[in-house]
């Protein structure tokens, strides 16, 4: 079981059904897990600093052109507040979030990033779309860590389909800014949907092949849902695929791609999402945590705000204040036998 896991056999194992087997790779991935990332699990503290959105996903609420959506913007007083807390409950890392917002200007979160830096002892993540190679090497210099912007799909038609280019502005490449990121010396994180309208088995699994070859630092991975407000949630037409073809946006599916994540990406930070806790509330991130995560992403963001960054419905923990969150995530660690991690929870060399 050695052997690098080719795409065949990728592939053969995202068709697995079989409950036995299925348990053996829940073993393997936990076993990997463990002996190159250990038992702790890492808390970042998520702040969704806004929900503007210049693009047009076609699966995302908070698209440009999703109206129903009441709009918000952090001030940097309260980006900083919340900062503070996450350092207070002894998070390693805060993750800044938006939509692709050129609202929020480089400058502005630059010297965010940089307060952040001085006044805590936390790693600094930014999530912030495809912006512009200056944008992302002056956050560098004023010291955010770690940059994370999934691609989504490997299949370049589909990726088309779904992500119209910005009306404004040059057209990118996923995978060149996520180069782009390394050469500036951010730890590097990506990922995709699982279950998109018109997703293969075959792209898939070249998807998760796409994760050893980019040498991610970070891989997040979550089960496509269905938005109402979107093009895709309203069925938009995606070629549809050949019967057995589709790959089902469901729980199980979910763990197959984290536990292989873990088995080609063996040193990877890998989440144990929110999207997959949304569908299982009772134990998606323990179940997640023990096929091949080590992380997990608290939801920080101040409640009247929470409810409004809705990129998928039903999302979990919009209800729960940050101390609701923490104290819920900790006991769900304890009670899979794995510790809190403490410090910022990095890269871990080979
Ligand atoms: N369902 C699941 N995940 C989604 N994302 C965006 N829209 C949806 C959806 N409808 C994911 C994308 C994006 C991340 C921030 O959220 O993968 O990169
Ligand atoms: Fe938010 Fe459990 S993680 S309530």
């Amino acid at each position: 079981m050695n052997e690098p896991l080719t795409e065949k056999a990728i592939q053969q194992w995202l068709r697995e059904e079989d409950p036995s087997r299925l348990d053996a790779l829940w073993h393997w991935a936990d076993q990997v897990r463990r002996e190159n990332v250990g038992d702790a699990v890492h808390l970042r503290g998520l702040i969704e600093i806004s929900n503007y959105c210049s693009r047009q996903c076609g699966y995302c609420g908070l698209r440009a052109a999703n109206t129903d959506l009441e709009r918000y913007r952090m001030s940097s007083e309260e980006i900083l507040e919340c900062a503070h807390e996450a350092a207070r409950y002894r998070y390693g890392t805060v993750v800044m979030q938006a939509g692709e917002d050129y609202g929020i200007e480089a400058e502005w979160l630059a010297e965010i990033v940089f307060r952040i830096k001085m006044e805590t002892p936390l790693a600094v993540t930014l999530s912030m779309g495809e912006r512009p190679d200056n944008d992302l090497r002056r956050w560098r210099e004023a010291g955010a860590d770690r940059y994370l912007l999934r691609f989504e799909t490997s299949d370049p038609e589909l990726f088309a389909a779904i992500h119209p280019p910005h009306p404004a502005r040059p057209a990118q490449n996923r995978l060149e800014i996520l180069r782009t990121l390394r050469r500036l010396g951010y730890e590097v994180g990506s990922g995709v949907m699982i279950g998109i309208p018109g997703q293969s088995y075959e792209s898939l699994a070249h998807d998760i092949a796409t994760f050893r070859e980019l040498g991610l630092d970070m891989v997040g991975v979550g089960p496509y849902i269905s938005h109402p407000s979107t093009p895709l949630g309203e069925g938009a037409a995606i070629q549809p695929l050949e019967p057995g073809q589709q790959v089902p946006n469901t729980e199980l599916m979910t763990y197959k791609v984290v536990a292989l994540t873990r088995l080609v990406c063996p040193r990877a930070n890998i989440p144990s999402t929110t999207a997959l806790a949304t569908l299982n509330l009772a134990s998606g991130r323990e179940l997640g945590l023990q096929r091949g995560a080590n992380v997990i992403m608290p939801n920080m963001t101040p409640p009247k705000y929470r409810a409004l960054y809705q990129i998928y419905p039903a999302k979990a923990c919009i209800q729960e204040t940050s101390q609701e969150c923490r104290i819920c995530l900790q006991g769900r660690i304890q009670s899979i036998g794995r510790t809190v991690g403490s410090g910022p929870g990095g890269r871990t060399k080979t």
